[in-house]
């Protein structure tokens, strides 16, 4: 969480500080702070409580502060409450070492005891101040250069970071550090920036380096040298980002997450593009580095990632069971890699994550490879640190999502499932040559049905305006509709802050159905056609106890009509594929009530949206 950019080059540093932290806000957005140094003037530190408007207003989007060298965070907090205090960048006392920072010093309060030990004293709660100023107290004590510090303080701190640091006596300069907090360095004409995410820099270059764990850089204007923490110059590629800057901007969309919803077709379709043949209608796994040999030989599959990324693994789960006959377990990655899982040979963990930066599932896949086995990522940032970590990534081709609510993000990744699933399925001759076929040609048609779905979102506010008003929203379904309820459920909490729960509708009768009153708002996803009945008369029994339900079936299936008070109609598909149509409505639902509740849809309370911290 928190993001960090840097700018130091011929340019006024700070309106470019200001924008670039504009596109990393979803990152954090409780306080924001910058710190820009006039040629080798003192750096001059302003920061705001709140979003970061408040700090663009401070200093007129940053005109008012001269400087062409400078550094800015935007905040989410984990040691000290949000205030201007506690807000980045801290500094030394004597302003010789100014930073900000991402992550968690995990040791701070025993590096914390040491320097006051040693003098130092302490203005703000967080484990940032402690860091800056042990990297202070190795300057100084040792008279060494910046690298040098920044090298002794890395090993010995405990924790993850991505800082970022202007020494007074380096004008122009700016080092920074990483150990698992995402960042990158661009390189522009005589000019570089630093950037938690693409999005932040994409105005200026796409040229740009991955700063390794565990490595070092110092900035000067065009030049970055790259260090290892024995101090030795380590030699980068430049890589190029292919993102349309347009991707990471609203478009005319009043919210990027309504953008991001309708975006769904055609991320779903690059996704499909990037393994199907569209003439041959075949799926090919070569681009994700994976041969038939290997798919023979997988013996149980792992899911693990979390919040709606562990979701889409849920639907995984059902349809890569289904296909391909192999075992699969999903799993939370903050409950997997702490307890010591039971992996064998043949096993193939995939993790499942947009950013590629949640530290869980970074963990998780880190705990999968110490022991020997395959990891896939099914990923949607190019070069983040899982990609770069695991065995074999498939990417999502959803874009830059911004809105902390993910949701094209979410729809790519349950399409990859489907296209493992049915090549798994096919290589194993788990399913017929004739299936396989139907499926593609299924999961072919899945963008031209959900683009049909958002042209007719009309119903969805008016079903919105009613759900607005509640406090408490149940979601039911079986099977992948189960699934599809997870999402929708998280969907709505998140950004509308309505208790809400999901259950296996088969479920319901053993402590839910008590909650159940008159009025209570349940919806119901129905699409499974070997549970609807079953599924039917689970609504039936909160219909009787007075609920509201809103069904989601499809088109043609209208023998809810007159039970259920409102139903909405979705494209039939392959029961498989459900979960890519169903979940647009849910989606659509959350976007109205959290709209009609008046709150920050893209930004909601206490959240995140790359979540780099435990
Ligand atoms: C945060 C986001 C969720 C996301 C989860 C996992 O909680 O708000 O939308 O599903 O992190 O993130 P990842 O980047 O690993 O998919």
């Amino acid at each position: 969480m928190c993001g960090i950019v840097g700018y130091t080059g011929p340019k006024q540093a700070a309106p470019i500080l200001l924008e670039g932290l504009s596109k990393l806000e979803y990152r954090g957005y409780d306080s924001a702070g910058i710190a820009v140094r006039d040629k080798d003037k003192e750096p001059v530190i302003l920061k705001a409580k709140g979003r970061l408007k408040m700090l663009a207003e401070k200093t007129n989007n940053g005109e008012a502060v001269p400087g062409n060298c400078g550094i800015g965070h935007t905040r989410w907090a984990t040691h000290g409450e949000p205030s201007e205090l506690n807000a980045h960048p801290h500094k030394s006392d004597d302003l010789c070492v100014v930073g900000v920072h991402n992550g968690i010093i995990e040791s701070y309060i025993e590096i914390k005891e040491k320097l006051i030990r040693k003098g130092y004293s302490f203005q703000t709660q967080t484990d940032t101040e402690t860091l800056i100023k042990y990297v202070d107290y190795y300057y100084k004590k040792y008279k060494m250069g910046p690298i040098d510090a920044i090298a002794k303080t890395m090993v010995r701190i405990r924790g993850s970071y991505a800082v970022a640091l202007m020494f007074k006596d380096y004008p122009g300069e700016i080092y920074v550090a990483r150990k698992e907090s995402p960042m990158i360095i661009g390189v522009g004409e005589d000019e570089s920036y630093i950037a938690s995410d693409v999005p932040a820099i994409l105005n200026y270059t796409r040229q740009v380096y991955y700063i390794d764990n565990m490595e070092m850089a110092r900035l000067s204007g065009g030049e970055v040298t790259f260090y290892n923490l024995n101090g030795d110059v380590v030699e980068k590629e430049l890589k190029e980002i292919t993102w349309d800057a347009e991707a990471a901007e609203k478009g005319g969309y009043e919210h990027f997450m309504i953008k991001e919803i309708h975006e769904q077709p055609r991320a779903i379709k690059d996704t499909i593009g990037s393994l199907v043949n569209t003439d041959t209608k075949r799926i090919n796994l070569e681009s994700i580095g994976i041969t038939e040999d290997e798919v023979k030989n997988i013996n149980r599959i792992h899911v693990v990632a979390c919040g709606s990324a562990y979701h889409a693994g849920v639907v995984g789960q059902y349809v890569m069971e289904d296909f391909a006959r192999i075992p699969v377990r999903v799993e939370l990655a903050s409950e997997f890699r702490y307890r010591k899982p039971i992996l064998c040979k043949g096993d193939l963990v995939i993790v499942v994550s947009q950013s590629g930066e949640t530290a869980d599932t970074l963990a998780a896949l880190r705990e999968a490879k110490s022991q020997g086995i395959k990891t896939l990522a099914i990923v949607n940032v190019v070069g983040s640190s899982i990609a770069r970590e695991a065995d074999n990534v498939f990417y999502t081709l959803a874009g830059p999502e911004i809105a902390v609510a993910t949701t094209k993000a979410y729809s790519t990744q349950i399409v990859a499932f489907y296209l493992l699933a049915a090549e798994f399925g096919r290589i194993r001759t788990e399913i017929t040559e004739l299936q396989y076929q139907a499926y593609v040609n299924e999961i072919l048609t899945i963008p031209a049905k959900v683009e049909s779905i958002l042209d007719d979102k009309e119903q969805m506010q008016r079903l919105a305006a009613i759900l607005s008003a509640q406090d408490d929203i149940f979601f039911l379904g079986r099977g992948i509709d189960y699934a599809v309820c997870l999402e929708g459920s998280l969907k709505l909490k998140e950004i509308s802050y309505i208790h809400s729960e999901a259950y296996a509708a088969g479920e319901l009768k053993h402590g839910t159905i008590s909650l159940i009153d008159k009025g209570t708002p349940v919806i119901a996803v129905l699409t499974q056609n070997s549970l609807y009945e079953k599924s039917v008369s689970n609504i039936v029994e909160v219909k009787s106890r007075g609920a509201y339900v809103c069904g989601v079936t499809y088109y043609g299936s209208y023998s809810l009509e007159g039970t259920v008070d409102q139903m909405t109609y979705i494209p039939k598909i392959d029961d498989h594929f459900a979960a890519s149509l169903s979940v647009i409505p849910l989606q659509l639902i959350s976007y109205y009530v959290s709209l009609a509740r008046g709150l920050d849809v893209d930004k909601p309370r206490n959240l995140a949206k790359s979540v780099t911290v435990e």
